[in-house]
């Protein structure tokens, strides 16, 4: 992904509609944005809880790219193919040169994630916009006849902190996770399903997607109750016709949509939704850790070692995103915050 200010992380938040149970607590909206900036101005209810002026004056923070989806009539309104066109094509581009790339939607429960990863009906999010565009490079690439490309999908769910093939639902419940000496953690018989065109890929992801564990919460009609990781691995070969050799190129795209965090009181989260809901918050809450000590060892805060362990462990997510998260030096993770 174009690495924004050097680095090589880019963190972009959007911003969407209320939802009839806001519009019906005649919510207000306190987001503000433009560019890359987001401004958050504290309701003067607040004052209330306020310490001082100091509480309630706008906060603003500054994100590779701040998107206002707020309203579809705003002139300004971000859609489906703005969030494509900045974080979506830049990865293809990065894939097609056979750079490793990934995208984590993170964020509250109902704040967008699925819908700006996955999209809801026609509302195609960055998942099938990236494949779609990724079919047409490779049917362009194909004119010419010493290239061959092709596309290998997998598509998996962490539900408990167990893991499920979502395009082999019928294997009942509990994937391996192991370990590759040289590639790192894998899924043992997960499904990879060597696809040709998009129309196949949507097939299999709208399989997927009924596959997925989702259920109704007080915070979301639809709500995610698992992770998702949707990863595809392309494959360039090149005939060059010099040296009579075959290049091989390859890359890996892993597009994950988590569940959202969440509290059991806005939920209103019982039984089995409430123990979703905590392994949810856990393994979030150590992807949050794993993070953090990747910023500590990036910024030489702390060694290797020397007490900057990255607890990678600790949830089958980050043990399975390990080279996505920060393994592999080729990687171009994007964060997709949601408020
Ligand atoms: N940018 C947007 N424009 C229009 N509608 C949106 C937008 N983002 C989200 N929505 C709507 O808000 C609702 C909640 O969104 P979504 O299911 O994507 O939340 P989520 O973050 O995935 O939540 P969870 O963590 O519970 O899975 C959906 O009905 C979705 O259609
Ligand atoms: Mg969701």
């Amino acid at each position: 992904m174009a690495p924004a200010g050097g680095g090589n992380i880019k963190v972009v938040v959007r911003c969407r509609p209320f939802n009839s149970r806001e519009i019906d607590r005649g919510s207000k909206c306190i987001v503000e944005m433009k560019n890359n900036q987001t401004v958050l101005t504290p309701p003067s209810d607040a004052a209330h809880g306020a310490k001082g002026p100091k509480d309630l004056a706008p906060k603003a923070f500054a994100f590779d790219r701040s998107y206002w989806s707020f309203d579809k009539s705003d002139p300004d309104y971000a859609g489906q193919e703005n969030l494509h066109n900045d974080l979506g094509k830049p990865l293809l581009d990065n894939a097609f040169q056979g750079y490793n790339n990934c995208i984590f939607a993170y964020g509250q429960t109902g704040s967008g994630k699925s819908y700006s990863m996955m999209g809801y009906g026609k509302e195609h999010g960055i998942i099938p916009k990236i494949c779609q565009d990724m079919f047409e490079r490779i049917g362009g690439l194909q004119q010419d006849k010493n290239t061959r490309c092709t596309v290998e999908v997998s598509y998996l769910e962490i539900y408990n902190e167990r893991v499920r093939d979502l395009l082999n639902p019928s294997t009942k419940g509990n994937l391996k996770v192991r370990e590759h000496p040289s590639t790192g953690p894998y899924v043992e018989d997960l499904a990879k399903l060597v696809v040709g065109s998009f129309q196949e890929i949507e097939n299999l992801m709208d399989e997927g997607n009924k596959a997925r564990t989702v259920a109704a919460t007080n915070m979301n009609e639809t709500s995610s109750r698992s992770h998702a990781v949707f990863t595809l691995i392309l494959t360039q070969k090149t005939f060059d016709t010099d040296t009579k050799m075959e290049l091989e190129k390859q890359a890996k795209i892993s597009l994950v949509d988590l569940a959202g965090s969440e509290r059991a009181t806005s939920t209103g989260a019982t039984g089995a939704r409430l123990k979703e809901g905590a392994e949810i918050n856990r393994s979030l809450s150590t992807l949050g850790r794993v993070i953090a000590a990747l910023a500590d060892l990036s910024t030489g805060k702390k060694k290797k070692g020397a007490g900057g362990t990255v607890p990678y462990r600790d949830s089958v997510l980050t043990w399975l995103l390990k080279d996505s998260l920060g393994g592999n030096n080729s990687e171009y993770p994007a964060l997709c915050r949601f408020c």
